[in-house]
């Protein structure tokens, strides 16, 4: 008991288990046929199974046909010319609508893949923009500019299912102006991601008759990766997009098993739930490969925008969620690990390790002549990388917090899908634990109605008196002194 050996995932949850951990851990037979939580997975899985492909659950259907086949399509007719001709691409989104691709690039692509000349690259230069920080987007367009001064070889990749989103918009009208500026056309300069029928950014595209891609109908943001939004900026800088919808497709047949033991997904969302329920409400999602490390971003939006909700489905008042954290074997073990050891028992602990990393690996030469450093010598950083890992679990096992792992072969787009399908799968199981909507995000609306108002949009200047009722006058230049 404790662990399943997936055809390419390997994930083992001995660590939860209150043999190794004790009170702080899950007793075995509750994870077993007959037990509450088996029978609970059961149903979630049968629910999930006949909801999949409705309403917000598009999504399951991603790595699969006709979906697969008519993005993959699409995707390709605009990607492969665009790898041909730009020297660079640079995605303006936020949230759902970046996180994925900034996710991907960094699992997928070297870290240094921007500094790399272009025929190592094979591509153009990535950059994903998501923020309105001007001096981020400003040095990265100066960047551009250096080496293209009038955009001829760059292409922006907006991506916005509403089209409405203030940050997006806000940039895109800076690149519309900067495009303007050098006499270049909109519709041979940017590929917009977008919902297929409605919305600002669809009728603006049309008119404009810019290329653009679906972001399909039942299909929120966050759960978005797998669609033309994450696909686009991966197959233009040669990911191979077919073997990430197989992963997918792969975990989505693991995760559709009524039986807890055989689905992952399931399990996972098990643990998490019960876990939590025994306050553990904390969730660390720690890879030890930096290449990872931007899965972990992508994670915490999806388990933290999902799942923190005040409401349950019957409008009961329930505070639901986790806390998503983001750490980094090993350099976090210089960092945070002394509060997750000695600090609140409060985590679930999950490290995400890579068995093989191939050609990259480095062996430690010998013939140092210090012998306080020899039992390097010889070894591979990979090796020492995963020691420090199986230390720290082992570390924390001491300490009674629970951990999982789950080990990845290699870092190759087949895992990375799977990873993503899988973390979708625990999320949509633990919405239905929880009985909370995964789908929507109420709390972010006051956020972004206020912005409105405070930005002067016509019909929003009521959350403008709002604001300054709620915090006072902001205006240095007022006087009032409120
Ligand atoms: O997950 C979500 O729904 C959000 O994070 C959205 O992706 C984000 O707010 C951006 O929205 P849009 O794509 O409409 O610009």
């Amino acid at each position: 008991m404790g662990g399943s050996l997936l055809p390419m995932l390997t994930i083992n949850h001995s660590n939860c288990l209150s043999a190794r951990v004790g009170a702080h851990g899950l007793e075995p037979e509750m994870l077993v046929s007959g037990s509450l939580a088996w029978d609970r997975a059961a149903r979630a899985t049968a629910q999930l199974n006949a909801s999949r492909g409705t309403g917000w659950e598009v999504w399951r259907d991603l790595a699969n046909n006709p979906a697969r086949g008519a993005h993959v399509s699409a995707v390709r007719a605009l990607a492969g010319p665009a790898r041909e001709r730009f020297e660079n691409v640079i995605v303006l989104g936020i949230g759902g609508s970046a996180l994925g691709n900034i996710a991907l690039h960094s699992a997928l692509k070297p870290a240094t893949y921007n500094l790399m000349d272009r025929a190592r690259r094979g591509g153009p230069r990535l950059f994903i923009v998501d923020n309105v920080d001007p001096s981020y987007l400003g040095s990265v367009l100066a960047e551009v500019r250096a080496t293209d001064p009038t955009y001829e070889k760059t292409l922006f990749n907006v991506v916005s299912k509403s089209g409405e989103t203030a940050e997006t918009a806000a940039q895109f009208m800076i690149v519309r102006g900067g495009l303007a500026k050098h006499g270049r056309a909109l519709k041979d300069h940017v590929v917009a991601i977008t919902d297929p029928t409605k919305g600002t950014m669809r009728s603006f595209c049309d008119k404009e008759g810019i290329p653009t891609l679906p972001v399909p109908d039942g299909v929120g943001g966050r759960f978005s990766v797998l669609s033309p939004v994450g696909l686009f900026s991966a197959a233009v800088c040669g990911v191979d997009i077919e073997a990430l919808l197989d992963g997918a497709a792969e975990m989505d047949a693991l995760c559709s098993k009524g039986d807890l033991d055989s689905n992952p997904g399931a399990m996972l969302a098990t643990l998490l739930y019960e876990l939590g329920g025994r306050g553990k409400v904390n969730h660390v999602m720690m890879p030890y490969c930096n290449g990872l490390y931007l899965m972990a971003d992508w994670f915490r939006q999806l388990w933290a925008e999902s799942l923190g909700k005040r409401f349950d489905t019957t409008g009961k008042e329930v505070f639901a969620g986790y806390t998503p954290i983001k750490a980094l074997g090993t350099t976090d073990q210089h960092s945070q690990v002394q509060l997750y050891r000695e600090g609140p028992n409060d985590k679930v602990f999950g490290f995400i390790t890579v068995e093989d990393f191939g050609d990259a690996d480095l062996t430690i030469p010998t013939g140092m002549g210090v012998e306080s450093l020899a039992y390097l010598e010889g070894k591979t950083l990979s090796a020492l990388l995963n020691a420090e890992q199986r230390a720290t679990a082992f570390a924390f096992v001491e300490s009674q917090r629970p951990s999982f792992e789950i080990r990845m072969p290699r870092v190759d787009a087949h895992h990375v899908g799977a990873f993503i399908y899988l973390w979708e799968m625990v999320t949509a199981y633990a919405g239905v634990f929880l009985g909370i909507d995964a789908y929507d995000q109420p709390a972010v609306e006051t956020g972004k109605v206020a912005t409105f108002g405070l930005m002067g949009r016509d019909g929003y200047s009521e959350w403008k008196d709002k604001v300054e009722a709620a915090l006072g006058c902001d205006s240095p230049a007022c006087g009032c002194g409120a």
